[in-house]
């Protein structure tokens, strides 16, 4: 074994260490498994258990119970909903109805957390009314292929976790935990999977099925119990790149860094610096969080940061990124490179042959005489805006609807420009000293 591989190997035994629920969280988690069936079988439900409980693939310290109850086809949605919130009264503590694509009931058992999601029965996964409905296919088609290969399903997700890549939720647009097991069962190794990470491209396709990889029209993780749907669908590009990146990286020099979460923790004094070397404009808009579930605000908030980037873009303002987040409130975050520009703006007119256009732009009441350059009129005229955050106050007074239903509503109620010392606040300072890159 060559020296590099047996400094891989050492660290990937120290991430398992990090990775494997401890003996007291397992018996924890039993306990409340044979609680929780106890419960269902006393009303005879007819359920499953499946996620990374069911198959012994949960990271340490994020224990979940994930269980599956099967309603009759011919049931309305709104029948499952409330048939489930009655079920999850009967058998779960600190129950809250949650929702995803379809509602679901979230609680606790024993003092573990337990997802209950209502599905209808179907005979097989072509024939699904709703997404969740194959959830307990991919539980039957991937409960005997992990066996044995827990530890390798557990490396994979501590290194997406630590690198903010787990999770196929619009907040992370990452790696789902069904998408590792498929991965670590196709490639059979985490080394293996990185491995060929490293030359996998966006147009890579990986039949789990078929076991072939493919060229395709887009980064597609063959779902093997319905080849139309891609597994990987909700993976960004960003996080593809990423992913590909942090691969190559590690097997050229293999730490347990790359499992163990960072901390950024920026001096703010540094973060000033940067910021007046730069020369650029910072602008963080500040608003109330609606009070909507993730997965409809994140996709709310890129909407209406990338209709005020264009914005800011028409208006020559030359916005450079612009990045968004929630936490107590919520961001909207750009960086233009044009802090104030001029009041004139040079227009272009028609070319002087153009008899009939050149007499219409020549009759429009101007503050300066038009002028010919290079054959063809130019005029001077005002701009509107002469600061990146008067293009914003005036879009959200005007266009608010365009910035996505409850963002624009909250927007449109009140908001703030943070400027300076502003910037520092604990809940936006590593966002933003991420943003423009600092070094830390
Ligand atoms: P989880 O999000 O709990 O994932 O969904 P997981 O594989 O158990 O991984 P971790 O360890 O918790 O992070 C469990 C299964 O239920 C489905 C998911 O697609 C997954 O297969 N699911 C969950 C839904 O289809 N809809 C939901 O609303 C929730
Ligand atoms: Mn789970
Ligand atoms: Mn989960
Ligand atoms: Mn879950």
């Amino acid at each position: 074994m060559s020296k590099s591989l047996d400094a891989m190997k050492e660290v990937l035994s120290e991430v398992i260490k990090i990775a494997t629920p401890s003996e007291k969280e397992v018996e924890i988690a039993r306990r409340a498994e044979n609680l929780l069936r106890e419960r269902l079988d006393a009303l005879s439900v007819d359920y499953v258990f499946v996620g990374s409980y069911a198959r012994n693939t949960w990271l340490r310290d994020n224990l979940e119970i994930d269980v599956f109850v099967f309603f009759q086809k011919e049931l309305k949605k709104k029948e499952l909903e409330l048939g489930i919130l009655e079920l999850g009264n009967k058998v779960l503590d600190e129950i809250e109805l949650r929702y995803a694509e379809h509602p679901y009931v979230h609680g606790k058992v024993a003092g573990v957390e337990v997802d209950l999601v209502p599905c209808y029965k179907v005979e097989s996964a072509e024939k699904i009314i709703s997404a969740v409905d194959r959830t307990p296919f991919h539980h039957e088609w991937l409960k005997d292929r992990v066996k044995g290969k827990e530890n390798e399903i557990r490396i994979l997700k501590q290194f997406l976790k630590a690198n903010k890549i787990y999770g196929a939720e619009y907040k992370v647009r990452g790696f789902s935990g069904y998408l590792c097991e498929l991965l670590i069962v196709f490639y059979e190794s985490f080394l293996d999977c990185i491995r060929e990470a490293t030359s996998w491209t966006r147009r890579t396709v990986i039949d789990v099925k078929r076991k072939e990889v493919r060229r395709g029209d887009c980064f597609f993780v063959v779902d093997p119990v319905d080849e139309n749907r891609n597994v990987a669908a909700n993976l960004s590009i960003e996080n593809l790149a990423k992913f590909v990146h942090l691969s190559r990286m590690f097997l050229r020099n293999p730490s347990i860094d790359f499992f163990v979460p960072k901390q950024r923790k920026t001096d703010p004094k540094d973060l000033i610096h940067a910021i007046k070397q730069r020369g650029t404009k910072i602008l963080a808009i500040e608003f109330k969080k609606p009070k909507i579930v993730e997965d409809n605000l994140y996709p709310q908030l890129e909407r209406a940061a990338r209709k005020l980037f264009e914005a800011l873009e028409r208006e020559g303002f030359e916005p450079m990124r612009f990045t968004f987040f929630a936490g107590e409130n919520c961001y909207l975050i750009f960086e233009t490179a044009i802090k104030e520009i001029s009041r004139i703006t040079k227009k272009i007119g028609p070319i002087f042959e153009d008899e009939e256009n050149v007499e219409k732009f020549l009759a429009k009441e101007r503050a300066f005489e038009p002028f010919i350059e290079n054959g063809r009129w130019w005029a001077f005229e005002f701009r509107k805006h002469t600061k990146p955050e008067d293009v914003v106050v005036d879009y959200i007074k005007e266009r608010s609807n365009a910035l996505g239903k409850n963002v624009g509503e909250k927007l449109l109620e009140g908001f703030r420009i943070l400027e300076e010392e502003e910037l520092l606040k604990p809940e936006l300072i590593e966002k933003i000293s991420e943003f423009l890159g600092v070094k830390v």
